[in-house]
């Protein structure tokens, strides 16, 4: 047959033919032919009927005879019959040797880019089948194999996965599914950036968002900086130079979509910021590059706003107010809008030992339990070892969380009441919460019921808006891995959170604490309108803590005060109460969220949660390639943060009535975190029928 003796003089007679020279006989003996060869026996019998009229034979007489070069356009599918070729790649040199029965050329053809690599005969006399392009596309593209695997020196690199199309011109296209992380970056490069006119999909943007959990920064820029440099195989014919032109304009463009994907995450690492002035040095020079220049030129002006920005706020102070819930510029206007919170701010906190003394401390965020621990040991004068010591959070209710010594931006995850201890190992039963810990002790004493609902609703809402907008898309992804992977601090997401239970326990306390029946009917009622403006003001995180706390045992209980409440506000409620509905995965939060536009501000932990779903269901790696698949369900959550995000907030303000007091008001909200005594205040206001 053609793959064991070679085509005899008969068959390449006809596969020398053009098509519509073909007999029907001829047609015959080719197509007992394509049935043996393994290439195409994933084919059904009709395709490789089809196949037999267009199929072309090619015979090469001369080892080292080039077939096509890399960056070409992709003109034709080959199947190998006899010898073998090296796939050869800018900068790597020859990374396969293909044999009898393998073929090549797909990439370029169902991607509609240039050719990944150079084919190079290795051997005199080889012999090939041919499909062109046009034939491709029209028999073959929609029926290809599902799975296309790229290997290099034996081993799997890249492997790319038929998907259909939601819409478009052709059924199907190809997505990467796994690869090795240098492997995918140069797919990335030859495919989507470049001016190719290559799939539109969000492949490049799911790389940007969640290279850092396969590829950390310094081999990004060091692969990044070697294609940029690589001069092909030394000769510099104008082949040659084009090639280094192309490879260098995609690098910029590359660094032109980093940074809007990822916007000053990418200038928080001085190796990122060296390798860009790098570049832009070289660009400038070259005068082929000059469009390129004024990109990189834009970066720059970027990068030194971002710099002096960040000079501006550097060595900024938070405090963690002892008592209180928000985490607050330290002696700065609790109501002025807030910047983001750096890994080189100090936070200035208490550590408590078991008797309840303290020390405060003062450290920068990225600063590990182990330091501190060793630091309170020897300010609280413990005499023990660091090993012997444990730092540990004691929530409200009595409940002890230990930190690990990696652990950073210890102050920020702590929840809403809870406060930080050290103790030695073997005392850790003996600690107990601190009476403050309890009862809402900080906060302004002002009577809700004068302030207006929907100047609460707005306040609030810019207030969130502030905190969800310093909350980097990155945060994500340390919260979801772990922050000590990657030694980073999540201490805005971790704010963020904390303001969505303290929101939510702060109406829990208000309602328990307030023992007139009559006044806690009015407050039921305050509260579901201020669920209703949250919703209208799409701050849907308010919107799910306000109906969550109502929805809190400790309220829920109060049947007399709900019996009380008008039919339209219990109606009301109850819509919001299927909006918050958990069945179905959310569904109905979803649905609703779906049809909104931006701005938005989602509810924060629903958005955690399917990051730790994609993450607890899914490896990170598969055989030793990065499971890109699970890297796109991720970045799909990190886009939403981004498209909640795409437009500014821009509220109509209610008439102000009170607005200072309601400003100082809603940054400090007082809350009661222990639901044993939410629970026994609700019992003492209303008790249990007998
Ligand atoms: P295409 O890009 O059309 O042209 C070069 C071909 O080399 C490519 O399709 C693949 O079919 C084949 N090839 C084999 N191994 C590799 C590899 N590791 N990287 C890129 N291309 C490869």
């Amino acid at each position: 047959n053609l793959l064991h003796r070679g085509p005899d003089a008969t068959l390449r007679m006809i596969l020398r033919k053009p098509s519509h020279e073909r007999t029907q006989e001829e047609l015959e003996l080719v197509f007992e032919e394509l049935l043996h060869i393994a290439a195409l026996s994933h084919l059904s019998t009709s395709i490789k009927r089809e196949l037999a009229s267009i199929i072309v034979f090619e015979a090469h007489a001369q080892a080292g005879t080039i077939l096509f070069n890399q960056g070409d356009e992709g003109r034709s599918w080959y199947i190998l019959l006899k010898g073998s070729v090296d796939v050869v790649i800018h900068g790597k040199g020859t990374v396969a040797t293909l044999k009898e029965g393998d073929d090549f050329g797909k990439l370029a053809l169902i991607n509609d880019a240039p050719r990944a690599a150079t084919i190079v005969l290795k051997e005199n006399n080889c012999h090939l089948l041919r499909v062109d392009k046009e034939y491709f596309n029209r028999i073959l593209r929609d029926v290809e194999a599902n799975t296309l695997r790229l290997q290099e020196h034996g081993k799997d690199v890249l492997v790319l996965e038929r998907v259909a199309k939601q819409r478009g011109h052709s059924a199907f296209k190809y997505t990467v599914m796994s690869g090795t992380p240098s492997k995918m970056l140069e797919h990335l490069l030859e495919t989507r950036l470049g001016g190719q006119v290559g799939p539109n999909d969000p492949f490049l943007d799911d790389f940007l968002l969640t290279h850092i959990v396969f590829m950390p920064v310094p081999q990004l820029v060091d692969d990044l900086a070697n294609y940029f440099h690589s001069e092909g195989e030394g000769s510099q014919s104008p082949e040659d130079r084009e090639y280094m032109i192309t490879f260098r304009k995609r690098v910029v463009q590359f660094v032109q979509k980093w940074v809007i994907a990822v916007r000053h995450a990418v200038f928080d690492d001085p190796i990122v910021c060296d390798f860009i002035e790098d570049l832009a040095s070289e660009v400038e020079v070259d005068p082929e590059l000059s469009e390129e220049a004024g990109i990189i030129h834009h970066v720059l002006t970027q990068l030194s706003r971002y710099q002096e920005d960040r000079n501006m706020h550097a060595g900024q102070k938070w405090k963690l107010p002892p008592n209180g819930q928000p985490i607050c510029l330290f002696s700065g206007n609790p109501t002025s809008s807030r910047t983001v919170i750096r890994p080189d701010d100090d936070i200035i906190f208490r550590v408590y030992c078991a008797d309840h003394t303290y020390c405060t401390l003062r450290f920068p965020l990225h600063t590990t339990a182990e330091i501190i621990k060793a630091c309170a040991a020897d300010k609280l004068q413990l005499n023990r070892g660091p090993d012997d010591l444990q730092l540990v959070e004691v929530k409200s209710n009595g409940e002890r969380s230990i930190f690990k010594d990696t652990d950073v931006s210890v102050p920020t995850g702590l929840s809403l009441n809870g406060r930080i201890f050290v103790s030695t190992k073997d005392h850790l039963d003996a600690l107990t919460p601190l009476p403050e810990q309890e009862g809402p002790t900080e906060g302004l004493d002002i009577d809700i019921e004068v302030l207006s609902t929907k100047e609460l609703a707005y306040h609030i809402t810019l207030f969130d808006w502030d905190l969800f907008w310093a909350v980097h898309e990155y945060e994500l992804l340390y919260h979801t891995f772990g922050r000590h992977h990657f030694g980073k601090i999540t201490a805005n997401l971790d704010v963020f959170i904390r303001r969505f239970n303290e929101i939510q326990y702060w109406v829990v306390t208000e309602i328990v604490s307030t023992a007139s029946m009559g006044k806690r009917v009015a407050l039921l009622r305050k509260f579901i309108k201020l669920a209703a403006y949250c919703k209208e003001y799409q701050n849907l995180n308010a919107f799910f803590a306000v109906v969550m706390g109502l929805s809190n045992m400790a309220i829920s209980r109060l049947q007399q005060s709900w019996d009380k409440l008008p039919s339209k506000f219990r109606k009301l409620y109850q819509e919001f109460e299927a909006l918050i509905d958990p069945s179905r995965n959310h569904r109905a939060y979803r649905v609703f969220v779906g049809k909104l536009q931006p701005p938005v501000i989602p509810f924060m932990p629903l958005l955690l949660k399917d990051m730790t779903f994609a993450h607890e269901g899914n490896k990170t790696s598969l055989d030793g390639l990065v499971n890109f698949e699970k890297m796109h369900m991720m970045a799909q959550t990190m886009r939403t943060i981004r498209f909640c995000r795409s437009r500014h907030l821009v509220l109509d303000p209610p008439s102000p009535k009170s607005e200072g007091e309601v400003r100082s008001y809603i940054s400090c909200l007082r809350a009661i975190d222990n639901q044993r005594v939410l629970m026994a205040m609700s019992q003492k206001i209303e008790p249990n029928r007998k």
